[in-house]
């Protein structure tokens, strides 16, 4: 086989696989909303075409490609295999972009799985004891990890070894199995359900965070470029302002407002064209959708303002409590329009504005709890 051909097979197979990982964790998930930083079907197909491949061309996360890029180099010149790598942050943000970045910088095959397939220990055991030396072991959504295969992982970390066990019941016995230097890189959306034994088994961890709308822009001229859509300036930084400080979500409005441009205009995306077409996906000026402004709607029509519960919440829109906490809420809080507090959830005097309502008096900041319906001290 040619080595364009190794490439390409090797490519077909990365993106099938991140595919079957990125369905499972996102099943119970809703990934249809236009802002929803969460990929869908369409997201995966396109995405693997948009995927920036080498660390140069990576737009954004300065930090982060700064330090790993050290970590790699190193890594390198040493000729070993660099120190596990952890990147957690939002979804959308380039967590599994970055995963493949390393993977190709080292010249090294990438092993993509999830926390949520690998059911059983053993599951596990086939990937590791499979390894080639320096191999990059890629793990998505690794707190959902079961904890049998996340106490086999500690020690693959740790001393390249696995515990095979044999047999059933009192007679099963471990059998030692040494497997070759790899890096394991873990993703997860959730950093705060790891267990400190596993997150302290990461030699290097990267926080991934929101992006600024010029890196948005750049992202997004870079895509149209790719995807073969005239893009005006002006364009590109309406699409960078709603687009929620996340590439996924901004490569997805330009597609959208693509179709939109070429049914009903003349195919080029400028600023009214953009505008017009995200008025009709119900995505406004803030990257606010229907389901941030239902949010916003219940707490501050139905509460008072809060604080409500995040139950109570997510029965009021109709949707899964981890939606709301993970797909709605980081995006609220990070604007200024929603606040966590011990008590509950709280909308913010902005959020009040966002609705085009006056907010009450006395609440002056997201400590603000004196909302109508809410005793206050003088009541
Ligand atoms: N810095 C970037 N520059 C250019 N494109 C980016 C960048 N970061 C992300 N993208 C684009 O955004 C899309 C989503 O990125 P990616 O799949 O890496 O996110 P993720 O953090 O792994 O999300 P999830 O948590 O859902 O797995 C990709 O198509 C990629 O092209
Ligand atoms: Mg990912």
């Amino acid at each position: 086989m040619t080595r364009r051909a190794d490439e390409d097979e090797l490519a077909a197979r990365e993106a099938e696989a991140l595919d079957r990982a990125a369905a499972a964790r996102d099943a119970d998930r809703d990934a249809d909303r236009v802002v929803s930083p969460l990929a869908d079907a369409d997201d995966r197909v396109i995405e693997t075409a948009l995927r920036p491949k080498r660390l140069a061309d990576f737009v954004g996360q300065q930090r982060v490609r700064d330090q790993l890029s050290l970590v790699l180099e190193s890594a390198v010149r040493r000729g070993r295999p660099p120190d596990h790598v952890l990147l957690s942050g939002p979804p959308g943000l380039g967590k599994t972009t970055i995963a493949m970045i390393i993977a190709a910088e080292l010249g090294t095959p990438m092993r993509i799985t999830s926390g949520p397939a690998i059911e059983r220990s053993g599951d596990l055991a086939a990937v590791l004891s499979t390894l080639t030396e320096g191999e990059v072991v890629f793990i998505d959504e690794i707190h959902r990890l079961a904890r049998p295969a996340e106490e086999m992982l500690y020690l693959a970390m740790e001393d390249f070894r696995v515990d095979v066990v044999v047999g059933k019941g009192p007679g099963a016995t471990a059998i030692p199995l040494d497997i070759a230097p790899f890096t394991l890189v873990g993703a997860t959306t959730r950093s705060g359900l790891l267990p400190a034994p596993l997150r302290d088994r990461f030699g290097f961890t990267a926080h991934m965070d929101f992006y600024q709308p010029a890196e948005l822009e750049i992202i997004i001229r870079r895509s149209a470029g790719l995807l073969g859509v005239t893009l005006r300036d002006d364009g590109a930084a309406e699409l960078a302002g709603r687009s929620r400080g996340t590439p996924r979500i901004a490569n997805r409005l330009l597609r959208r407002v693509r179709d939109y441009a070429e049914v009903k205009g003349n195919g080029v995306v400028d600023r009214a064209v953009a505008r017009a077409a995200l008025e009709l996906y119900e995505v406004d000026e803030q990257g606010l959708d229907r389901l941030d402004r239902a949010v916003l709607d219940a707490l501050i029509r139905r509460y008072g303002g809060g604080p409500v519960g995040l139950s109570t919440l997510a029965v009021l829109v109709g949707e899964e409590a981890e939606t709301v906490e993970v797909v709605a809420e980081p995006f609220l809080v990070r604007r200024g329009l929603l606040a966590r507090t011990p008590r509950g959830r709280v909308a913010t005097p902005a959020a009040w504005e966002h609705l085009g309502l006056t907010p009450p008096e006395g609440s002056t900041g997201p400590g603000g709890l004196t909302g109508p319906g809410m005793p206050t001290l003088f009541d």
